[in-house]
């Protein structure tokens, strides 16, 4: 069956972008699609200031208008919101810097060694308590990587466990402050959110809408879907694809897109993070298609996310067209993609590999 969906252009409002050749090669992907992205702030070393995230946001600029120059494709209405990460040693004062910039709406909390660069991250928001206080007062928005990390809990119950012992008593202690859980996972986490009283939301990334945790062992080990919080069983991407269809503006976009190069991933200890930038959009609609609500898109996609952060929608739209397509095996990455070296000779450290890849998928996106 043909047909077309235009909505109004969504925003990603969690994208790992890196820095410097792969920040540069993995922008355009984002930008032609979102027309804003609230970039996550797990870079080595990590992005704990205002100073070092404004730096940040210019390089990212800089390298969207480098890439106008250099294809003739702008990327200029695309703009980058920043969040800074929390340790247990942040001052107080950079939570009024930050808000005074505009553009850094949110603190991203890993807890220490959840996951790719978070062993800066909190040992015990105890060290926090003041500043928590100056974001429920400033309106500040708290990003939370929802997972306990220690090593007796079992891998697939960090999530749960992280709601008990974390979200319940810091949503006690700070019953203003904004909180999102991030690429949430599980059953529990989509009845949290739901029913939690205060201002809450959730992001869902595509790969927790569409996949469960077979997908990992399909027929061997397949490093491109492992991801953090790792995939879920079939009943949690159920509860997550209800959550994310219903209606509720508690639940929005969120790509987690989180580029590694292949040499990364297919190793014996490979990364953690789906890139699903240049699929993310398709791989939603997949996700809403096959649950018989593309009407719910567009909220989920393009308002909620703006509502929550306290922003107007974007006033650009973004046209889904229903046509089957290929996802490529892979993709240039870094140097080798600015500098537009030979695909054929590409070497793995060269390459990056898409959620989805080899798959067939049923929608195109077109910006308009
Ligand atoms: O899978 C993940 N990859 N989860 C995260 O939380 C971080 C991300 C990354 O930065 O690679
Ligand atoms: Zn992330």
């Amino acid at each position: 069956m043909t047909g077309t969906l235009e909505i109004i252009q969504p925003d990603d409002w969690h994208l790992h972008l890196r820095d410097g050749a792969a920040m540069a090669s993995v922008l355009p992907a984002s930008a032609r699609h979102f027309g804003r992205a609230l970039v996550m702030p797990n870079l080595k070393p990590p992005v704990t200031t205002t100073a070092l995230a404004l730096a940040y946001r210019d390089r990212i600029l800089a390298a969207a208008q480098a890439h106008s120059l250099r294809t003739g494709e702008s990327l200029s209405d695309f703009s980058p919101l920043m969040t800074l990460y929390l340790t247990d040693a942040t001052a107080l004062q950079e939570i009024d810097r930050a808000v005074d910039t505009g553009v850094i709406p949110a603190v991203k909390l890993y807890p220490a060694g959840a996951t790719t660069h978070s062993d800066s991250g909190v040992t015990d928001l105890a060290h926090c308590e003041p500043v928590l206080e100056r974001m429920q007062q400033r309106g500040m928005v708290f990003c939370l990587h929802g997972e306990v990390t220690h090593s007796e809990v079992d891998i697939f119950d960090r999530e749960a466990r992280f709601i008990d012992q974390v979200l319940i008593p810091l949503r006690a202690r700070y019953p203003a402050l904004k909180i999102v859980l991030e690429h949430i996972t599980t059953r529990e986490a989509a009845d949290f959110v739901r029913e939690a009283a205060g201002p809450i939301a959730a992001t869902i990334t595509p790969q927790h809408l569409l996949y469960n945790r077979n997908s990992l062992f399909q027929g061997g080990i397949r490093p491109h879907y492992y991801c953090l919080p790792v995939l879920k069983r079939e009943t949690h991407r159920q509860a997550l694809l209800a959550a994310a269809t219903s209606g509720s503006p508690r639940f929005f976009l969120g790509t987690d897109s989180a580029p590694h190069p292949q040499s990364d991933k297919e190793s014996s200890c490979g990364c953690a993070g789906c890139y699903s930038a240049p699929v993310a959009m398709a791989l939603y609609a997949q996700a809403f298609d096959q649950a018989g609500a593309l009407n719910r898109l567009e909220g989920f996609a393009s308002l909620y996310g703006p509502a929550f952060y306290g922003l107007a929608p974007n006033t650009r739209r973004l046209r889904l067209i229903r046509r089957a397509s290929l996802v490529p095996q892979r993709f240039a990455f870094a140097e080798a993609a600015l500098g537009g070296a030979p695909f054929a000779e590409l070497t793995e450290d060269q390459s990056i590999v898409p959620l989805a890849a080899g798959q067939s998928i049923a929608w195109q996106v077109q910006a308009v």
